[in-house]
């Protein structure tokens, strides 16, 4: 039996060194102390794969009602009138879900297949020329808030100041241990954008997602205006920052591993696999808290009723009980299990349309690059509990046809 309050292994997710290196502690955790607890921020974490994902399978024990963020502002009963159904449990949840499936269709997705590719070339051509640009500044900090965009139908003009609000509201201070005060008033003028929004879709509707929310329907039940709202909102904070940061983990994590790269660069049908392997051994959404409804005994441990459990996902996807050599990047390992995306009832809603615009975007790049290289000295890490990747990422390139090489 392992005893939660005797091991001397520590874990705090605002802890800096964590945001820089988080794999050393989690398998720490996994192998002395899987149900850990931490008294000075008042959470249970769990660490193992089987833990994680029971939990994942489990919404009425491990609830989702007080959203999935410990910041203390995000944190609480009032979690989804931000968050919308993510901070839901069934039946509440099943049925607002059920409502936007409607809307928000995997053809709906296809669909943008074209926009995302224009969208990625255009934004290529700007910056591959120079042969330096910046990762993320550049590139991956701006393509998918462009993509949601043009899914729910944010006219052109509109779009440079949404992307502003957003990532206001998905930034995190320094020091800061909570979502900053500039981040929620770039929430609600966000949430009073999108009050506009509808109101224009309700006199002109249109073929995008706001209006297929609109007229969504369900055992004679529609979406309120609030519940959209939220749900695009939710979509901004779920959707935006997390592809941000798979692109360019993809990208420093090839960077790092050369042999990997050159398998990608040689085929090109491995991007898929690249990308599923980016979203396992480094993910972009690697903690999600829950609440436990009764008390619960996991790996021999007692976690009272109304208890704080962070899931660990970014730990769970490295247990080597599952993958084997879990630690080592290999881009054409089976991915079949990981658990990135969640599981369950809550399994992310958008997980084809990053996939599909991480194909996209790597698809593109590598049409025009023969190779790179990254600027480990100049990149920089966001510091979140819940999200992890660069903030800034610096590159040079060496294009296709050019006779330049790499150091010239
Ligand atoms: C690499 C990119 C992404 C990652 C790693 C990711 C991860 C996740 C995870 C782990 C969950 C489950 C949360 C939980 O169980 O509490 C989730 C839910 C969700 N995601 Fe994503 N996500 C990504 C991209 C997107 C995109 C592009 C969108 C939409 C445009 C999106 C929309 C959603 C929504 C709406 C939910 C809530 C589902 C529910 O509660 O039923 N996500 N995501």
């Amino acid at each position: 039996m392992t005893d939660a309050t005797t091991a001397r292994v520590t874990y705090n997710p605002y802890d800096y060194q964590v945001h820089e290196d988080p794999y050393p502690t989690y398998e720490l955790l996994r192998r002395t102390c899987p149900v850990f607890r931490n008294d000075e921020f008042d959470f249970w974490a769990l660490s193992r794969y089987g833990d994680v994902l029971g939990a994942f399978r489990n919404p009425g024990q491990f609830s989702s009602r007080f959203g999935v963020s410990l910041d203390p502002v995000a944190y609480g009963p009032h979690a989804h009138k931000s968050m919308s159904f993510l901070a839901l449990d069934p039946p509440a949840h099943t049925h607002m879900r059920a409502l936007v499936s409607r809307a928000f269709t995997p053809k709906r997705i296809n669909l943008l297949e074209d926009h995302i590719r224009k969208l990625t070339r255009d934004y290529l051509e700007g910056i591959l020329d120079g042969g330096q640009f910046d990762f993320v500044v550049d590139f991956a900090g701006r393509l998918p808030m462009d993509v949601i965009s043009e899914l729910i139908g944010v006219p052109g003009e509109d779009r440079d100041e949404v992307r502003r609000l957003a990532d206001l509201l998905v930034h995190r201070q320094e020091d800061v241990f909570d979502v900053p005060p500039q981040g929620i008033e770039a929430g609600l003028i966000l949430a009073g954008y999108f009050a506009e929004l509808i109101s224009d879709h309700q006199a002109n509707p249109r073929d995008d997602l706001t209006s297929g929310l609109l007229g969504a329907e369900l055992d004679g039940k529609m979406l309120s205006v609030d519940e959209i709202i939220s749900f695009l909102v939710l979509m901004v904070v779920a959707g935006n920052e997390t592809t941000t940061k798979l692109l360019a983990n993809a990208w420093y994590w090839a960077w790092k591993f050369p042999d990997e790269r050159a398998k990608v660069m040689e085929d090109p049908n491995l991007i898929p696999d690249w990308v599923e392997e980016t979203v396992r051994f480094d993910t972009s959404t690697q903690t999600l808290a829950r609440v436990t409804n009764d008390d619960c005994t996991i790996a021999g441990v007692l976690v009272p009723r109304n208890s704080r459990v962070l899931l660990l996902v970014g730990s769970a996807n490295r247990d080597e009980d599952v993958f084997e050599g879990a630690c080592e990047y290999r881009v054409t390992r089976d991915n079949s299990k990981l658990l990135s995306f969640g599981n369950g009832r809550h399994f992310c809603m958008g997980a084809s349309l990053a996939r599909l615009e991480a194909k996209i975007a790597l698809e593109e790049l590598l049409g025009r690059v023969v190779d790179y290289e990254v600027d480990e000295g100049r990149m920089k890490r966001v510091h979140s509990i819940n999200v992890r990747g660069f903030a800034r990422l610096p590159t040079s390139v060496t294009l296709k046809g050019s006779r330049l090489t790499l150091g010239d």
